[in-house]
């Protein structure tokens, strides 16, 4: 090792929270954590099956029988609406011999949960109701055959759930956003595009540390920077690791046509809103893997699911108010048009990072002050999984 090297490693290795010694600058996880397979695993154990996980809005499954799913590592959940009305989340997977009960991201499942291979049949809360030949079966106590249960919370429409039970509360959570949100009528929203899954070639984190910071803005989002003044100032987590940034339209106008249509028009039209919220996009994130982006005239979510070491399944959905006003749909659609962009920049930016964590020489470098919720992220991970404030792969690791 040469002499350099050391005094990196040495330095590095006795940081607390990131810090180096070379300067006092907060530094980022180690590039191996965006890597290991054993890392993947503790991650779906300690920081993704204790949190709630988005899965969309209840205006999304009106009817008896209508169901969503979402994949959260190995597990398929689903949740499914009975014929009072009520909402119920599930492991989807058949007590019998584990096969998955409802297929794809959405559906109708008609007035039962029937398992697709041997016909086991499920209430809508997932009582165990009938399965076929079931003289079999002596002495079978279907009562301990209902599906596994899932944690649910329902906030403002939003459907959330957890697989270990978390020890905070969605409801609780967004306590101090409720105010700023509620012009915005999100529960009487409806969605206003299809589900989107994207398989995604990183690590869940990129994604995430990306998405917690403005500072790449100007460079990397050239269509959003021409629009909106980047939110640097509001760059800090709250206590339950929620962000809310707030962007507001520049008072020039954007030089693009389609920006600037816009621009112009949507403040003539989202009309529910304060003139301020009119001339605002915000962009909220909730740790550990999501944001909520609010736009005046529809809402989307965005949800960074791991699926791997290096990769991730990206998941959105966008809502908006019932409004069929031909004005109101190309105002969607250009803002949808403009968020593509940013994704499709996103995701040049996200693999660029992945392909070089492999890199013999790359160490994180410091970290600035406007990226501060990229710090403060991986500081939490950090105390979840100690093994991460190692530069080197911990040697437990295989
Ligand atoms: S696996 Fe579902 S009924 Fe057999
Ligand atoms: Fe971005």
């Amino acid at each position: 090792m040469r002499a350099t090297d050391h005094w990196l490693n040495a330095s590095l290795a006795a940081s607390h929270s990131g810090q180096s010694g070379i300067d006092n600058l907060p530094r980022g996880l180690p590039p191996w954590a965006y890597n290991h397979p054993d890392l993947f695993e503790i991650e779906l154990e300690r920081i993704i099956r204790p949190s709630w996980q988005i899965v969309g809005h209840v205006n999304a499954i009106p009817k008896t029988g209508d169901y969503l799913t979402v994949t959260i590592g190995p597990d398929s959940i689903m949740v499914v609406r009975d014929k009072q009305g009520k909402i119920h989340a599930h492991h989807n997977i058949c007590r019998h011999r584990g096969a998955r009960l409802v297929q794809g991201e959405s559906g109708n499942c008609g007035a039962s949960v029937v398992c697709p291979y041997h016909g086991w049949a499920y209430d809508h809360s997932g009582s165990l109701r009938a399965l076929p030949v079931s003289e079999s079966f002596p002495e079978i106590d279907r009562s301990h055959y209902g599906l596994y249960p899932v944690s649910l919370e329902i906030v403002m429409g939003l459907i959330f759930v957890a697989i270990k039970p978390p020890d905070y509360s969605v409801t609780e959570l967004w306590r101090p956003m409720m105010e700023m949100l509620a012009p915005y009528r999100i529960e009487e929203m409806v969605p206003s595009s299809e589900l989107l899954e994207m398989p995604w070639e990183i690590n869940w984190k990129i994604a995430m540390d990306n998405y917690l910071e403005s500072y790449h803005v100007p460079v990397g989002h050239p269509g959003l920077f021409r629009m909106f003044i980047p939110d640097y100032e509001q760059q800090d987590l709250l206590e339950n690791g929620l962000n809310m940034g707030v962007a507001y339209f520049r008072d020039e106008l954007s030089s693009n046509l389609a920006e600037r249509i816009y621009q112009t028009n949507i403040v003539k039209y989202a009309t529910h809103l304060s003139e301020t919220d009119r001339r605002s996009w915000r962009f909220i994130s909730m740790l550990p893997n999501m944001g909520i982006d609010i736009y005046p005239e529809q809402l989307d979510f965005f949800q960074i699911l791991p699926s791997g070491p290096r990769s991730t399944l990206g998941r959105w959905q966008n809502f908006g108010l019932p409004d069929e006003r031909p004005e109101m749909k190309t105002l969607r659609y250009l803002s949808t048009r403009i968020s593509a962009q940013v994704q499709a920049e996103d995701d040049f930016l996200c693999a660029i990072v992945q392909e070089n964590m492999k890199s013999s020489v790359y160490q994180p470098g410091p970290i600035s002050r406007i990226e501060s919720c990229v710090i403060q992220f991986h500081d939490r991970l950090r105390d979840l999984i100690p093994e991460l404030k190692s530069n080197q792969v911990p040697k437990h690791f295989a």
